[in-house]
């Protein structure tokens, strides 16, 4: 294909799209997307730190055509505290990306390429703990239009569906902290729509006109559940399973599985308020997974005699169960033996401090320190105590590289410190020095 002229790729928040591409040509694309961590609110009263594309959850929309050519740029903000990257599901090559745009605090990462297939595909970000990134918010949909372009509707609208694990329960006050032990489990405390628990409900719903085609591109980030996708009182006309070019037709309930999408379609024929659900139901009523599409005009009422009323589901939606909270783990008083240190070490390692430190230690040039063969480490166990406990900022010298950051102090206890400690030392050429519990509660004085 025939790459003409280039320019600067419009991004939209959700849950607007940008404009259709029509018949325009193939063309070189630029993407400016941004990364931003930032506070925002799942629910009222509970906040949420999210890590986002672009500023929202899901990040913004991409919107090309087969045989454009992309130049993107990954711009990691510089008050960001992670490193990210970027996996998009429509590149053909390694990692979809991500091992070319890992991209530090402060620094932007460009690579190129040419989308070869059509269809509606999930991004993300493919950063180490993967799972944490993506249950922060770290997904979103580009959209490869075929040659010519998709036909014309009159209304389209970008939704996506997301799991979040928090350390309260649904409603909890204040700032909850993502849940490690949730997420492996499986166990959400919020599934909703772009982000949080009402954004495309009461006075955020959708809209249109009775008459008019509604398209709505639909995502899954997941990171776990799959989405069994409905309206209710709509039957889809048209669905491009997956996203893909197969399309079925007068489909009440569709399957979206976590990474993936679909296209669904639907002329609305009357008006109302229509409930989009996740149909696993106790997400849409007790996790947050409703949104509405208010529809105005005229009522014809051959297809439906009586009223729909807004607030039939609110009642049920507005009691929100709280769910039971999980037993509370008892830790063990009992001395470890070295191994079962450096062993529990190792999983408090993979879940607290190798979102920064990485996994083999090796840290990331001018963000994060490197752990293995570290002689800031080596030189002063009681230091690295302390770090730990109270974090640690300020200009210091890491194998003759200079630092100047801050690392968060871990709320960890004293027999997780030692063992994460112990297991640092044991590892990557460190010098096997092993930290107690005592050791530990020495430093807290
Ligand atoms: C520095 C350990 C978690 C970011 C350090 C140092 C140690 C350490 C020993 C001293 C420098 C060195 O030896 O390289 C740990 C351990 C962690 C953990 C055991 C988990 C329990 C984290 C996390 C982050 C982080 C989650 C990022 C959010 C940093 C930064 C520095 C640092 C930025 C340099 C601080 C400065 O410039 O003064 N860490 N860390 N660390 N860590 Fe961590
Ligand atoms: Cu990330």
């Amino acid at each position: 294909i025939k790459v003409e002229g280039q320019k600067e790729a419009e991004l939209t928040a959700p849950p607007m799209v940008p404009k259709p591409v029509g018949d325009r040509p193939a063309m070189r694309l630029v993407v400016n997307m941004e990364i931003k961590e930032q506070e925002g609110e799942m629910v009222d009263g509970t906040k949420y730190i999210y890590w986002t594309f672009g500023g929202s959850v899901p990040g913004s929309f991409i919107r090309t055509r087969v045989g454009d050519e992309i130049e993107f740029h990954l711009k990691n903000h510089p008050d960001n505290k992670l490193p990210h990257n970027i996996d998009l599901h429509a590149v053909t090559g390694q990692g979809g990306g991500a091992a070319s745009s890992i991209v530090a605090p402060g620094h932007e990462k460009v690579f190129n390429f040419k989308v070869l297939n059509p269809g509606l595909y999930v991004y993300h970000c493919a950063t180490a703990p993967v799972g944490m990134h993506i249950a922060n918010g770290m997904y979103g949909l580009i959209l490869v239009e075929p040659e010519g372009g998709l036909p014309p509707v009159d209304k389209e609208f970008y939704v996506m569906q997301g799991d979040f694990y928090t350390k309260g329960s649904y409603g909890e006050q204040g700032i909850q902290p993502f849940d490690m032990n949730k997420a492996l489990k499986e166990e959400p405390d919020y599934v909703v729509f772009n982000g949080k628990v009402g954004s495309i409900a009461g006075d955020n719903a959708l809209t249109a006109k009775v008459g008019e085609t509604v398209r709505l591109y639909m995502g899954n980030g997941g990171p776990n559940l799959l989405s069994s996708f409905h309206v209710i009182g709509e039957i889809f006309d048209k669905v491009h399973i997956e996203g893909g070019d197969a399309i079925n037709t007068n489909v009440q309930t569709t399957l979206i599985p976590a990474g993936g999408s679909a296209i669904v379609e639907f002329k609305v024929d009357v008006p109302g308020t229509f409930i989009l659900v996740d149909h696993s139901i106790f997400r849409a009523f007790n996790k947050g997974a409703l949104g509405m599409l208010k529809v105005t005009g005229e009522e014809n009422k051959k297809i439906y005699s009586g009223t729909t009323q807004e607030g039939i589901y609110l009642p049920e939606g507005g009691n929100i169960q709280n769910m039971p909270e999980g037993e509370k783990v008892t830790k063990s008083t009992v001395a470890k033996t070295l191994p079962e240190q450096i062993k529990s070490g190792k999983a408090i390692f993979g879940t607290t401090c190798f979102a920064c430190h990485q996994s083999e230690g090796q840290g990331v040039p001018n963000a994060f320190p490197p752990l293995a063969k570290s002689d800031y480490l080596n030189a002063d166990p009681k230091r690295a105590i302390q770090a730990v406990i109270r974090g640690l900022s300020g200009e210091i010298t890491v194998n003759g590289k200079k630092i100047n950051s801050v690392m968060p102090s871990q709320n960890l206890s004293d027999d997780e410190i030692a063992d994460v400690l112990t297991y640092v030392y044991s590892s990557w050429g460190n010098n096997k020095t092993v930290v107690t519990p005592a050791m530990v509660k020495a430093q807290r004085k």
